[in-house]
C-alpha cells in the first residue's frame, strides 16, 4: 500500500529534476563518429503510452499506430493477427495505383525507401514477417491546423523524428522515415477562388487567385479551375495526383504551363504555416518576407509545415498538342533523339512544354504542349523538328490535335503514371547555353545513361521535360535555383533496384546512378543544375546543385526558423550534419 503513496512523490521528484539534453537525445556511435539521435521506441526518452493518449485527445482521436496496408496479406503484424483476404486483394491491386497510395495513411509510391518489409503478397505463409521497416510508428490524420500544431509540438518537445506526409509521391523517400511521428495532410481539401485578389502581401496583383488546403492534388484543382467563369489556369504539375501545396511547391514545381506562365512557386501570394516552435502564422511579401522567400523553392519540409496557400490564377488559353514516337532503331534512333532534343530552346522560346520518356530503344513524346496555339501554329513552330527528322531519314509517327482550353488538352493528352515501382532517382537541368553549345554531348550522355542498365538486370530510364520558365518570367526573386530561368530541359533519371536487395546491391545501384548515369549528364552540362524534388540524394555538392547562389541565405533562414531541426528532409538546407545511421534507420546529428 505504502508504495502507492510513495510513487507520486518519486515521480514528482523525477520530473522536477531538469532533464539533461543528452537524456532526450541518445548518444550513438556509427562508423567511428559520435551522434546525438532523435528518440526511438527502445529509448527511455520515448513518450509513455499516457503521453500518446494525451496527444490523441488533443487531435480529437486522429492519432493512429501505423499498420502497413500490406499487413492484411500476412498472418500477423506486431504480434496481432492481421490476415484479411479482401483487404489484401485491395492492397495488391492498389499497390501500382497512385490514387490508392494517396489515400493511405502511410505508404510511399516509390517503394524503395520503405525497406520493403511489408509489401503486399499473395503468399500469406511466406517466410518473411511483416514489419514496419522505414515506415513511421504513429500518424496523425490531421483535420485542422491545430492538429498539425499538436504534432509539431509533440515531436519537438519529445525530440521525435517528425514527418509530413501528403500524397507519398516523393521520389526520394522523404515522406517516409523510420521510427517517426507522421502528420498526414491529405484531408486539407478546401479550395476558394477569387477573381480579384485583395489578400495579404502583393498589392499589385489585381488578377485572380485561389486559396487551397495542403492536401489538394493536381487534377482536382485543375477541374475546379475549369469550372470557374471565366475558366482559369493554375500552374501545377504534370501528374494528376501530385500534391499541389506540399512538397511540389516547396521544391519549385514545374509543369505543362511552366514555360508559358512560370514555375508554380513563382506565383504564391501567401502561405499559412505552422512554425517549428508551434506558432500558426502567415508568410507573404509583407509578413515574414524572408520565410516567404524560402518557402518558394527552398525545399520540402524544411522551414515550416504548410496548412494552406494562395496562388495567382491565369487566363485559360486555346491549346494545341503533338505526339511523336521514333520508329527507327540503332544509330538512326539516336540521330532522331538528337534532332528532337537539340531544338529544346526553340520549343521553350515559343512558350511550350514537352513531356517524354526515353529508354535505350524508345522515345515517346507525349505531348508537346502549345499554349495559346492552334494546330497550324504548333505545326509551324515544330517544322524544324520534322524537317530535321526527314532530312536524317529517321522514321517516326506523330499526331496533332487542338483544344479550346489547356485543360482539355491536359485531360486528353497526358497519361496517368503508375506506382509501386522500386528504384533510385536522379536528374539534371540543362540550360539554354548547354543545349546550344553541347547539345550533341547531352544526347551522348543520355545514351550512356540509359545504356547503364539497372542493378541485378534492371533498367535505367529517363523521364524528360522540355521546360523554360524564363520565357514567361526572366527574373523572379525566390529560392528556386537561378539556373531555372535559363533552363530549357530537365530530365529525371531512374535506376531500378529491388527494395529488398542486399545492402551491397543497393550500394551498386546508388553508385551507378551517381557515378555513371548522372555523371554522364553532369559532364555534358557545366552550366546546369539539379532539382530537389527529382534529384539524387547523393548528388555531389548538393547545396550548389539544388540552389546555387541562393544556398547561403537558405542556410541562414533554416537556422532562424528551425534552429533545433524539428523538420527534416534529406538534402535540404541545414541538414549537413544529420544522417540516418544504421542503414537508413535512426536519424541522428553528428557531434564529432
Ligand atoms: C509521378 C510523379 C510525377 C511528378 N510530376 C512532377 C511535375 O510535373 N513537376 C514537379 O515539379 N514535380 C513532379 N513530381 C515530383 C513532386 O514534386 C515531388 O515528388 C513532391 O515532393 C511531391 O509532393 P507531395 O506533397 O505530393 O508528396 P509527399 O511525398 O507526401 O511529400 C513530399 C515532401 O514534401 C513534404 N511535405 C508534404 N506536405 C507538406 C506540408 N504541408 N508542409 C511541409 N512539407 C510538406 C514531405 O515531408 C516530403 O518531404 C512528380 C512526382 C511523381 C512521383
Ligand atoms: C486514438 O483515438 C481513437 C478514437 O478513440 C482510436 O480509434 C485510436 O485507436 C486512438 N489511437 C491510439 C494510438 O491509441
Ligand atoms: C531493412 O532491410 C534489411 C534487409 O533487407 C534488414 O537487414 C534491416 O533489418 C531492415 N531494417 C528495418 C528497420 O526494417
Ligand atoms: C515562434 O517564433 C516566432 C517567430 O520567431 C515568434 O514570433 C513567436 O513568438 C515564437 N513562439 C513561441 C511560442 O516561442
Ligand atoms: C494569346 O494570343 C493572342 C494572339 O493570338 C494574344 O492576343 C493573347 O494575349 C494571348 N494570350 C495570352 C494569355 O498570352
Ligand atoms: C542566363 O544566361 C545569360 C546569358 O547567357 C547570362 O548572362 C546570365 O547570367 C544567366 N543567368 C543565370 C541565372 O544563370
Amino acid at each position: 500500500m505504502l508504495s502507492l503513496y510513495i510513487l507520486p512523490f518519486l515521480l514528482s521528484f523525477l520530473f522536477s529534476t531538469p532533464i539533461e539534453a543528452q537524456d532526450k537525445a541518445p548518444l550513438a556511435t556509427w562508423n567511428g563518429r559520435q551522434y546525438r539521435c532523435k528518440c526511438y521506441k527502445t529509448d527511455a526518452c520515448w513518450p509513455a503510452t499516457a503521453s500518446w493518449n494525451e496527444l490523441n485527445t488533443t487531435v480529437n482521436g486522429n492519432l493512429f499506430k501505423v499498420v502497413p496496408p500490406g499487413a492484411t496479406c500476412y498472418n500477423t503484424f506486431d504480434g496481432k493477427s492481421t490476415y484479411n483476404q479482401q483487404q489484401c486483394q485491395a492492397a495488391n491491386s492498389g499497390w501500382s495505383r497512385e490514387d490508392w497510395h494517396a489515400e493511405q495513411q502511410i505508404t510511399n509510391m516509390w517503394t524503395f525507401w520503405t525497406n520493403h518489409t511489408c509489401n503486399p503478397t499473395t503468399n500469406r505463409n511466406n517466410a518473411q514477417q511483416c514489419t514496419l521497416g522505414h515506415l513511421p510508428e504513429f500518424v496523425i490524420m490531421a483535420k485542422t491546423a491545430a492538429h498539425i500544431k499538436a504534432g509539431v509540438d509533440f515531436a519537438r518537445s519529445n525530440n521525435l523524428r517528425l514527418l509530413i506526409r501528403n500524397t507519398g509521391h516523393d521520389f526520394m523517400g522523404r515522406s517516409t522515415g523510420y521510427g517517426s511521428l507522421a502528420i498526414n495532410t491529405h484531408s486539407f481539401k478546401d479550395v476558394k477562388f477569387v477573381s480579384t485578389y485583395t489578400g495579404p502581401g502583393d498589392q499589385e496583383w489585381k488578377g485572380g487567385a485561389v486559396t487551397v488546403g495542403a492536401g489538394i492534388q493536381g487534377r482536382e484543382l485543375y477541374k475546379l479551375a475549369n469550372q470557374q467563369s471565366p475558366k482559369v489556369v493554375v500552374v501545377g504539375g504534370e501528374c494528376p495526383t501530385v500534391g499541389f501545396a506540399g512538397g511540389y511547391i516547396q521544391g519549385g514545381g514545374h509543369g505543362p504551363m511552366a514555360s508559358f506562365y512560370g514555375m508554380a512557386a513563382d506565383h504564391v501570394l501567401s502561405f499559412d504555416v505552422v512554425l517549428a516552435n508551434g506558432t500558426l502564422t502567415t508568410a507573404s511579401s509583407t509578413t515574414n518576407p524572408d520565410l516567404f522567400w524560402a518557402l518558394k523553392g527552398g525545399g520540402p519540409s524544411t522551414f515550416a509545415a504548410i496548412v494552406s496557400l494562395t496562388v495567382k490564377t491565369f487566363p485559360e488559353v486555346p491549346s494545341a498538342g503533338v505526339t511523336l514516337s521514333i520508329r527507327s532503331t540503332g544509330d538512326l534512333f539516336w540521330k532522331g533523339v538528337t534532332v528532337f532534343h537539340n531544338l529544346a530552346n526553340l520549343y521553350v522560346e515559343n512558350g511550350m512544354f514537352v513531356y517524354y520518356e526515353l529508354s535505350s530503344n524508345s522515345l515517346n513524346v507525349q505531348p508537346f504542349v502549345g499554349p495559346n496555339m492552334t494546330k497550324t501554329r504548333i505545326e509551324t513552330v515544330l517544322k524544324p523538328l520534322f524537317d530535321g527528322l526527314k532530312a536524317a531519314g529517321v522514321q517516326y509517327t506523330t499526331s496533332t490535335r487542338e483544344f479550346p482550353t489547356f485543360f482539355d488538352l491536359y485531360t486528353a493528352m497526358f497519361q496517368d503514371e503508375s506506382a509501386g515501382f522500386s528504384g533510385l532517382v536522379g536528374g539534371r537541368l540543362f540550360t539554354k547555353e548547354d543545349i546550344r553549345t553541347r547539345g550533341d554531348d547531352i544526347v551522348k550522355g543520355y545514351k550512356t545513361a540509359v545504356g547503364a542498365g539497372g542493378a541485378g538486370g534492371g533498367f535505367t530510364a529517363i523521364i524528360g521535360h522540355i521546360v523554360g520558365p524564363g520565357y514567361a518570367l526572366p527574373k523572379v526573386d525566390n529560392a528556386i535555383h537561378p539556373s531555372w530561368r535559363n533552363a530549357s530541359s530537365f530530365s529525371i533519371t531512374m535506376v531500378s533496384v529491388d527494395g529488398a536487395a542486399s545492402l551491397s546491391a543497393k550500394a551498386t545501384a546508388q553508385n551507378r546512378l551517381t557515378n555513371v548515369v548522372d555523371k554522364a549528364l553532369r559532364d555534358a552540362s557545366p552550366s546546369g543544375a539539379a532539382y530537389v524534388n527529382e534529384g539524387d540524394l547523393e548528388e555531389p555538392n548538393w547545396q550548389q546543385a539544388y540552389w546555387g547562389s541562393n544556398y547561403p541565405r537558405l542556410l541562414e533562414l533554416k537556422k532562424k526558423w528551425d534552429p533545433e531541426g524539428v523538420f527534416y528532409a534529406r538534402t535540404t538546407p541545414g541538414t549537413e550534419d544529420w544522417e540516418s545511421i544504421e542503414w537508413g534507420s535512426r536519424l541522428c546529428k553528428k557531434v564529432s
